[in-house]
């Protein structure tokens, strides 16, 4: 594995202040406070070779803790040139981690570090967004008989794996932990819906009462955005491709229509599909002056960022994260965040609270694929119903709350056929 030496940071007298946030999040972290514990006392994953491909945020610190108190060696590098927290990077470096991830860092370089995580020959994968999967794969074949196995944290990282497994090229077997209940009910509803709205806050300083939001997607993160911008008092219109989705979003309370007509409306778009070209040249074309653009999906492609390029005359930065695109007939858009998830580059990505869970499942499901080494198909995995149901159990504990349990009558009954009114 690679030695304490071999990271990539961008300022290590960042440390300190980094271990203080990264103790703060941990406040938040029970259930993983508690694996870490149990991990540190049975060394389930010792001398391991764990490469991480995370957002290098506080949250993904106290999992990465808790991994190497489990024995592992890890490395890690991050899952998106901007989410990166520089001084979380310094201070896992201090802690004797591995880090390779630069807040801004070009695309190049995003891939060296990525290349490098790879080239530690890991036992295990950890993604978000499968570029570590992906890279294995297309350049680094040679190394894939290493592999134990990988987890994949989200919706368009599973939708890529998947996509691997029917065309018949996945070569190791992947736990899909975005699936577990406990994470994308949590995670991707009320994570990315509070930290969406954070960080188009933080960028932009606006009111959102009165606005008109348009939320394109209305999967789960969908969900947590829209339910939160009308929290704010903002008027959402939802656009949507799946008529099952569209008609909840209806019932749910919000308008739903056509993108090309919420176009022409909305003060606020926010993107979170993990679609590609969800809003393209037209749309742009139709916008308001001043409207507001941003994307919460895992990649930069849910914006039309070169049809934005090309429709403009000229373009500067009007504030931190808010570039601001003058169009040839003289309207202004603003594009948040380079068009990338500006939950994460604006602000800090999803309260620890939640991270809590996703990461428990991320450690159990690692800990799950050491202990089924040989044993687990070539294929993406659902995470067992066993370790779901262990860190909603964790985690009621954790909060104090306890629940019912079934009666043995009960339980009889909810398994039988025969009795009815
Ligand atoms: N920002 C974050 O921190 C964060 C956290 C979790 C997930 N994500 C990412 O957010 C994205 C969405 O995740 P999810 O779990 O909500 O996915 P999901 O699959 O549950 O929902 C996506 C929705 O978008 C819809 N859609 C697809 N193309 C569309 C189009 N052209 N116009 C309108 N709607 C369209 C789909 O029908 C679906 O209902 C993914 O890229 C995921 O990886 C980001």
């Amino acid at each position: 594995m690679a030695s304490s030496k071999s990271y990539d940071i961008k300022d290590a007298t960042l440390a300190e202040p980094g271990r203080r946030r990264i103790q703060w999040a941990s406040r938040e972290m029970p259930v993983m406070n508690l694996l870490r514990e149990r991990f540190a006392a049975e060394k389930p994953l010792s001398g391991i070779r764990i490469a991480a491909c995370l957002h290098v945020t506080t949250e993904t610190a106290n999992l990465a803790l808790t991994l190497k108190a489990g024995g592992a060696e890890l490395m890690l590098c991050a899952s998106n040139p901007l989410s990166t927290q520089d001084d979380v990077a310094a201070a896992l470096v201090d802690y004797g981690i591995p880090t390779s991830a630069i807040k801004g860092e070009d695309a190049v370089t995003y891939y060296e570090h990525i290349s490098n995580a790879v080239s530690q020959k890991p036992q295990i994968t950890v993604d978000d967004g499968a570029d570590l999967v992906t890279t294995l794969h297309t350049k680094r074949e040679d190394l894939i008989g290493n592999l134990i196995g990988g987890t994949e944290e989200t919706t368009t990282g599973v939708i890529r794996l998947r996509s691997l497994e029917k065309a018949g090229g996945l070569r190791y077997p992947i736990i899909a932990v975005n699936d577990a209940q406990t994470k994308y009910l949590f995670d991707n509803r009320y994570g990315t819906g509070q930290s969406t709205i954070d960080g188009i806050t933080r960028a932009t300083n606006i009111l959102w009462a009165g606005k008109k939001v348009v939320v394109c997607g209305y999967g789960w993160c969908g969900h947590g955005i829209a339910m939160r911008a009308r929290g704010h008092g903002a008027h959402v219109i939802v656009t949507e491709v799946e008529p099952v989705r569209a008609l909840e979003a209806v019932m749910d309370g919000y308008q739903v229509m056509p993108l090309m007509e919420a176009a022409a409306v909305g003060d606020i778009f926010v993107t979170i599909s993990g679609d590609k070209n969800v809003i393209d040249k037209p749309h742009l074309q139709a916008m308001k002056d001043g409207a507001i653009l941003a994307n919460s999906g895992h990649f930069n492609v849910e914006i039309n960022i070169p049809a934005l390029e090309n429709l403009s005359s000229g373009r500067r930065e009007a504030r931190p994260f808010v570039e601001e695109y003058t169009l040839c007939d003289g309207r202004r858009l603003f594009l948040l965040g380079e068009g990338r998830l500006i939950n994460l580059a604006a602000a800090e990505g999803h309260p620890a609270s939640v991270m809590d869970m996703s990461f428990a499942n991320q450690a159990l499901c690692i800990e799950h694929l050491v202990k089924s080494q040989g044993k687990l198909k070539t294929r993406v995995h659902s995470v067992p119903v066993e370790i779901d149901r262990q860190v909603a159990r964790l985690k009621l504990d954790a909060m104090g709350i306890s629940i019912d349990t079934l009666t043995p009558e009960q339980e009889k009954y909810l398994k039988s056929w025969q009795e009815g009114t």
